[in-house]
């Protein structure tokens, strides 16, 4: 075992301090304006949210300064959940969080929408399990709502396998990540080093990336009706070049 192997942390549990720093060029209120704009056309009257997989909840912030939302954000891991908690008091919004494993969201209460962005669902390594997240979305979800979730697909791994490699630092926070596809396998792993205050650590995060053809037919599987799988950020339809799909999924009125 390596040096650095002996400070080996679960994923999201390190990282989540510095999570922003490694995200910085993600423009949340391009994805913010795109998923209003899904919403627009799929679900115009929805009100109630539950983000799953909210990370340090920057898509929430920017959805919920909109303003017109009563919004969950949850997530499993308590450190992204603390810092997403933590901007939300500081902008003073309106959003409940809650910590709920996406392949167990529990069904007590319903929702009109539920949200999972950013490759949530590609840290799922098991189509099983995505069948688990489908159906248990399903439950949470009121008659006739919709669940919003994005996938990374084999097209957005193979085009950019030379450019994930990256640095970055802020303050005492400095991280190197290095990520690697195997084509076969279809899974793309990628190994955070991480320099906080002085000390070194890893994460290592697996992450599958699902054809379009595979996750079509996990979702016929599904107890949902399959509305779009639309090409990353606009209102195409996906093919297997797209290396983003929204797919909209409603539950069924009836069933
Ligand atoms: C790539 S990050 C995306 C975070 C956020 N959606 C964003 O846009 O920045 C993936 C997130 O999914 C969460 N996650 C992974 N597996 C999960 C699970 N089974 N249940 C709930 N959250 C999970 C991680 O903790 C992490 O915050």
């Amino acid at each position: 075992m390596s040096k650095d192997d002996k400070r080996s942390a679960p994923p999201y549990t390190l990282l989540a301090d510095g999570y922003d720093v490694v995200m910085a060029h993600v423009n949340y209120v391009m994805w913010a304006d795109y998923i209003l704009d899904v919403l627009k056309q799929h679900h115009p009257t929805a009100d109630e949210i539950l983000e799953l997989g909210c990370g340090t909840g920057s898509l929430a912030l920017v959805l919920q300064s909109a303003g017109r939302f009563s919004y969950t954000a949850s997530d499993f891991s308590e450190e992204m959940l603390a810092v997403a908690r933590r901007k939300a008091r500081q902008e003073r919004l309106p959003i409940a969080f809650e910590q709920i494993d996406f392949r167990d969201v529990p069904s007590h209460r319903q929702f009109d929408v539920i949200l999972l962005l950013y490759d949530g669902i590609n840290y799922v390594v098991d189509s099983l399990e995505v069948a688990r997240v489908l159906a248990s979305a399903h439950d949470a979800l009121n008659p006739g709502g919709v669940f919003i979730f994005d996938q990374s697909t084999p097209a957005n791994s193979l085009n950019h396998s030379d450019g994930f490699d990256d640095t970055g630092r802020d303050g005492d926070f400095r991280y190197l990540r290095t990520s690697r596809y195997d084509a076969e396998t279809r899974l793309h792993t990628t190994l955070f080093r991480l320099d906080i205050n002085g000390k070194t650590h890893t994460e290592r995060h697996v992450q599958r990336a699902y054809s379009l053809e595979e996750m079509t037919w996990l979702i016929h599987a599904s107890p949902f009706e399959s509305e779009a799988s639309y090409d990353g950020f606009s209102f195409d339809p996906a093919t297997e070049q797209s290396e983003r799909i929204h797919h909209v999924l409603r539950r069924p009125l009836r069933g």
